[in-house]
C-alpha cells in the first residue's frame, strides 16, 4: 500500500516563482511551470561525477524549465512538448547568441514596430475592438505595432529572429486585455482598455530584449546539448530508443479538465502557429487526455491497479453528479495516456535512473482521485520501483469541479505531490513488463 509523506517545512519546488526571475527562465515563465530547483535537485541525487554521461529527458517541456535547467548544469536533455508556441518558448531559451549583435539589430524590428502594419487578426473574432463588441483581448493599436514588429523581424538575421520573436510576443501579452486564469483566459479588470496601446507594447519589448541580452551574457549556453521537440510524447512508444536516460523530471497535464492549448490561443494565433480554431483543435487531439472538450478516440485498457478500480467504481456509481458524462472515460484515458508514456519511459531508462513525476489530484462528482498514487502503482507494474510519494503542496478544489448532491459538504483539498520511482539496478531498459488492459 503506497502511502504519501507530507513535506511541510520544505519551500514547494512545484511552483514556477523562481521561473520569474532566474536567468533565461524568466524569459517567458508560465503559471503551469515547476520551479529549476527540482531539477537541480533531481540531478544533484543521482550523485554522478561526470555530467557527459548524464542524459535526461522531458516528456512535457512546457516553457522548458527542465531542459534549460539541465543545459545550466551542463548535462544534456531531450525534451518534448505538443504545444507549438511552448515548444517554441523551450527552444528559443536554448538558444545562444551575441548579446551585442542582438543589440544593434534591435533598431530593425523598432522601426517595424513603429511604422506598424494592419493585422489578420482584426478580422477574427474577440481578438479586437469593432462590430460593438464589449470586450475584445487586442486593442487595434497593440494588434498594429505587434503586426509592424513582427515584419520587422524578418529583416534581422535568422539567428536573431526567434529573441525578438519571444521578447515581442511577450510584450504582446503584457498589452492584452485578458490574462490566463486555469482553464480559460479572463478580462483584466481596468476601466479602460485604453491603457494599452503602441508606446506601451514598444517599452515592454524593449524591457524583454533587454532581459535576454543580460542572460545571453551573464548564462552562456551549449545549444547543442539540449533540444525541445514539438512532438506528442506518447508517440515516444512507437520510436525505437536510441540512447537510454538517467534522469527524468517531468510534469503531465493534471487531471483537471483544462485544455492548455485553448490557454495559448492568443499566442498562437500572433505567431502564426494556427490561423483558424480547425487547427487549434488538431493541437487539443495531440494532448494527453485530460480534458473533454475535445473529441478524442476512446480508451480501451481499463486496468491501472486497484486504487484505480475502487475510484472509477466510486465515480461510476455518483455518474449523476458529474458535471459532464465524459468525466469516467477522461479518467481513463488520461490513465491510458501515462501507462503508454511510463512504458516508453521503461523501455528508454538507464539502471538507477531517476524518474520524479509532479502530479496533483483531482476531484470529481464528490471523489477525490488520488492521482499521484494512481500513477505510482501504474510505474511500479511497467518496472519502476517507487522510493516516496512527497505531498509538496495543499491545494482547494475548484467548486465547479466538486459539484455534487451535498453543496454544503466542504470542497475537499487536494495535493500536489512528487512521484520519485528508481529504475531497478542491473535492469537495461528493455526488460520485459507487464502491460495493463
Ligand atoms: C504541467 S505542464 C508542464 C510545465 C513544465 N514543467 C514547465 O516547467 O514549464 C504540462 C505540459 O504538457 C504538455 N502536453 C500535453 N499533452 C502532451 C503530449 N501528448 N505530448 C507532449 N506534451 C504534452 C502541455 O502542453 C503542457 O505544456
Amino acid at each position: 500500500m503506497t502511502v504519501t509523506r507530507e513535506l511541510t517545512k520544505e519551500p514547494t519546488v512545484t511552483n514556477a516563482a523562481d521561473n520569474a526571475t532566474l536567468a533565461r527562465h524568466r524569459w517567458y515563465p508560465i503559471k503551469e511551470g515547476f520551479s529549476p530547483r527540482l531539477v537541480t535537485d533531481s540531478y544533484l541525487e543521482l550523485g554522478t561525477d561526470s555530467k557527459k554521461r548524464v542524459l535526461a529527458i522531458e516528456p512535457f517541456s512546457g516553457s522548458g524549465t527542465a531542459p534549460v535547467e539541465c543545459t545550466r548544469l551542463g548535462i544534456a536533455c531531450l525534451a518534448f512538448e505538443v504545444n507549438p508556441f511552448l515548444a517554441f518558448i523551450g527552444r528559443t531559451k536554448l538558444r545562444q547568441a551575441d548579446p551585442k549583435t542582438l543589440r544593434a539589430q534591435r533598431e530593425t524590428v523598432l522601426k517595424g514596430l513603429r511604422r506598424k502594419n494592419v493585422s489578420r487578426l482584426e478580422s477574427i473574432s474577440t481578438f479586437c475592438e469593432g462590430n460593438g463588441r464589449k470586450k475584445w483581448l487586442f486593442n487595434r493599436s497593440v494588434l498594429r505595432t505587434f503586426a509592424g514588429g513582427w515584419n520587422g523581424i524578418k529583416n534581422c538575421p535568422p539567428t536573431l529572429r526567434a529573441f525578438y520573436r519571444l521578447a515581442l510576443l511577450r510584450a504582446a501579452m503584457d498589452n492584452c486585455n485578458a490574462y490566463p486564469d486555469g482553464k480559460c483566459l479572463r478580462y483584466k479588470r481596468l476601466k479602460s482598455f485604453d491603457c494599452f496601446d503602441s508606446g506601451s507594447v514598444i517599452a515592454q519589448f524593449e524591457h524583454y530584449c533587454d532581459l535576454i541580452e543580460e542572460d545571453l551574457d551573464s548564462t552562456r549556453f551549449d545549444s547543442s546539448l539540449s533540444s525541445v521537440e514539438c512532438m506528442d510524447s506518447r508517440e515516444l512508444a512507437d520510436r525505437v530508443p536510441k540512447q537510454r536516460f538517467d534522469l527524468c523530471v517531468t510534469s503531465p497535464p493534471y487531471l483537471n479538465s483544462f485544455d492548455y492549448s485553448d490557454v495559448y490561443r492568443p499566442e498562437m494565433f500572433l505567431a502564426g502557429l494556427v490561423t483558424d480554431n480547425k487547427q487549434l483543435m488538431r493541437i487539443r487531439l495531440r494532448t494527453v487526455r485530460s480534458h473533454v472538450q475535445a473529441n478524442w478516440k476512446a480508451p480501451i485498457k481499463a486496468s491501472f491497479g486497484t486504487i484505480y478500480a475502487k475510484i472509477l467504481k466510486d465515480i461510476l456509481n455518483r455518474k449523476d453528479e458529474l458535471w459532464s458524462a465524459r468525466i469516467p472515460q477522461m479518467i481513463q484515458a488520461y490513465f491510458e495516456d501515462m501507462e503508454e508514456l511510463l512504458a516508453a519511459l521503461t523501455e528508454r531508462a538507464n539502471p538507477s535512473a531517476l524518474l520524479k513525476i509532479v502530479v496533483a489530484t483531482s476531484a470529481y462528482g464528490g471523489v477525490v482521485v488520488p492521482v499521484d498514487l494512481i500513477l505510482a502503482e501504474i510505474a511500479e507494474q511497467v518496472g519502476w520501483e517507487l522510493h516516496d510519494v512527497q505531498v509538496v503542496r495543499r491545494l482547494r478544489s475548484s467548486a465547479q469541479l466538486w459539484k455534487h448532491e451535498d453543496r454544503d459538504k466542504k470542497v475537499p483539498e487536494l495535493r500536489e505531490s512528487v512521484v520519485i520511482l528508481k529504475f531497478p539496478n542491473g535492469s537495461s531498459g528493455a526488460v520485459p513488463h507487464k502491460r495493463f488492459g
